[in-house]
């Protein structure tokens, strides 16, 4: 979690924390999570009243920076989530790492040169895709993927992350000039990194796609991973 933490301190990112019991008015509301999203379900976040649940994701601690500093900003903030999976390849509690920048003249651009620079310093010098997706929190999204080559087999893109420019409604909820201030956002499982050791040990497949799972950066695609035979 250090050298991760540490590639965004060299670019100058605060690093910040918050608290696993969230509200969910910062865990789903004030992200622009709407009632009907399936993240909301009690089958998929551990609720301990009906305003607090264990935070699903680090993406509320965007919230509470918001509420505490002025822009511009830059911020990482490494941390515990939490999700009602259990299975061969998902724990109900993993790491994911957030970063939010907010500023004027930010552009889509800033976000690409930074990430790419990151996944570089993490994975060495890969191939990174940016591919369009739904976040409702960032209008537009993508998920990133990296290339990635194992050694003696066929080449294939690993999802990584998910990030976007902050949704004006974001900043405008937290009362944030969204005419003035334009922000990029990202989030992606810490656990996941461990994909290192995957490229540099040729290590089976069924673990790559726990890799692949082990951040689930979106819920929508979600799908059991690995088909084990049941007795
Ligand atoms: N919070 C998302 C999740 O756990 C991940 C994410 C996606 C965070 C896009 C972001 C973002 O900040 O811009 O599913």
């Amino acid at each position: 979690m250090d050298f991760l933490k540490n590639i965004f301190i060299e670019m100058w990112f605060d690093v910040a924390a918050g608290p696993a019991l969230e509200t969910t008015f910062n865990n789903f509301d004030a992200l622009n999570i709407p009632e009907t999203h399936p993240s909301r379900d009690l089958q998929d976040t551990f609720y301990i009243d009906d305003n607090t649940v264990l935070r699903t994701h680090t993406s509320p601690v965007q919230i509470r920076y918001m509420q505490n500093k002025t822009a511009p900003f830059r911020m990482v903030c490494p941390g515990k989530v939490y999700r009602s999976d259990y299975d061969v390849s998902h724990t109900p509690m993993f790491h994911q790492m957030e970063g939010l920048m907010v500023g004027e003249n930010i552009s889509f651009a800033n976000l690409k040169a930074i990430l790419t620079e990151f996944v570089n310093k993490v994975f060495g010098e890969t191939n990174v895709r940016f591919r369009p997706h739904f976040f409702p929190f960032t209008e537009p999204s993508a998920e990133v993927d990296i290339w990635w080559e194992p050694k003696g087999k066929e080449g294939k893109w690993l999802e990584i992350l998910g990030c976007g420019m902050v949704d004006p409604n974001v900043l405008n909820n937290l009362s944030i000039d969204s005419e003035k201030y334009i922000g990029y956002a990202f989030g992606m499982g810490i656990d996941k990194p461990d994909v290192r050791f995957v490229i540099h040990h040729d290590i089976p497949d069924s673990l790559e796609e726990y890799f692949q799972e082990a951040g689930r950066a979106g819920r929508d695609e979600k799908k059991n991973p690995v088909n084990y035979k049941v007795y």
